[in-house]
């Protein structure tokens, strides 16, 4: 499903290069639910943000699907971003000035999906959360766990093939962050593949393979 060989990402500040990643190699097959692990500033974020194709890198290849991601055009990025990759981050990212139910509509609304069925899937979106009696309740009006389902519910509504979450439990208590892991998995067995990055070690028992990172090069 991904193919990542000798792949390095450079910030450059003035003459001075800092190599986040420095030629990693790495296979996820559909279905995996991976865990990338390691310290603060050791690369996490950079890679996943590679892999969920929103940033670019500096040297070696990507393989999505095996197609070489540098020979997709950017009109083609996007809708497979779309299409094929939910995101769930730290912070939930929800928009404040939108109700539960218009937040897990928005991708389906840049999908061009229809009003009506848009409000159909959402209604079964945020049950399958076990939220519906949130519906109409705003994100400020919702504890961390619940916003993070909301996030969840919105990451799962073009039925991506692929998770991809960065530290989803890190602003979350250890029990609510464990009933984040658990809805994870559930959606794991349903078919989706799940990559997480965390630096929660705690958390690991959750994934089918893990991987440790430090300075930018897998450890293990
Ligand atoms: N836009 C950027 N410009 C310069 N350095 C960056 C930038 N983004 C990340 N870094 C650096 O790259 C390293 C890896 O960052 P990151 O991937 O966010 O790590 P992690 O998610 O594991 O905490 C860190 O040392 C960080 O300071
Ligand atoms: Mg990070």
């Amino acid at each position: 499903m991904i193919e990542i060989k000798n792949l390095s990402k450079i910030y450059k500040n003035g003459k001075h290069k800092f190599y986040a990643l420095n030629n990693i190699s790495l296979n996820i097959k559909s279905g995996e639910f991976l865990m990338i692990t390691g310290r603060s500033g050791c690369g996490k974020s950079s890679l996943l943000n590679i892999i969920g194709l929103i940033d670019d890198f500096d040297s070696g290849d990507y393989f999505l699907y095996g197609q070489n991601i540098k020979q997709i055009n950017k009109k083609q990025l996007a809708k497979t971003r779309l299409n094929q990759i939910g995101y769930i981050y730290q912070s939930f990212n929800l928009i404040n000035e939108l109700n539960c139910l218009d937040n897990i509509q928005l991708i389906q609304g840049y999908a061009g999906i229809s009003k009506l069925e848009r409000q159909k899937n959402a209604k079964s979106l945020i049950s399958r959360v076990g939220l519906s009696k949130k519906a109409n309740s705003y994100p400020s009006e919702l504890s961390g766990g619940e916003q993070q389902r909301i996030a969840i519910a919105r990451a799962i509504s073009n039925n991506p093939k692929i998770i991809l979450a960065d530290e989803p439990t890190g602003n979350l208590d250890y029990n609510t962050g464990l009933e984040i892991m658990s809805l994870l998995k559930e959606l794991n067995k349903q078919g989706i593949t799940i990559i997480m990055v965390t630096h929660d070690r705690d958390l690991l028992s959750y994934s089918s393979r893990f991987l440790v990172m430090q300075d930018g090069i897998f450890i293990n």
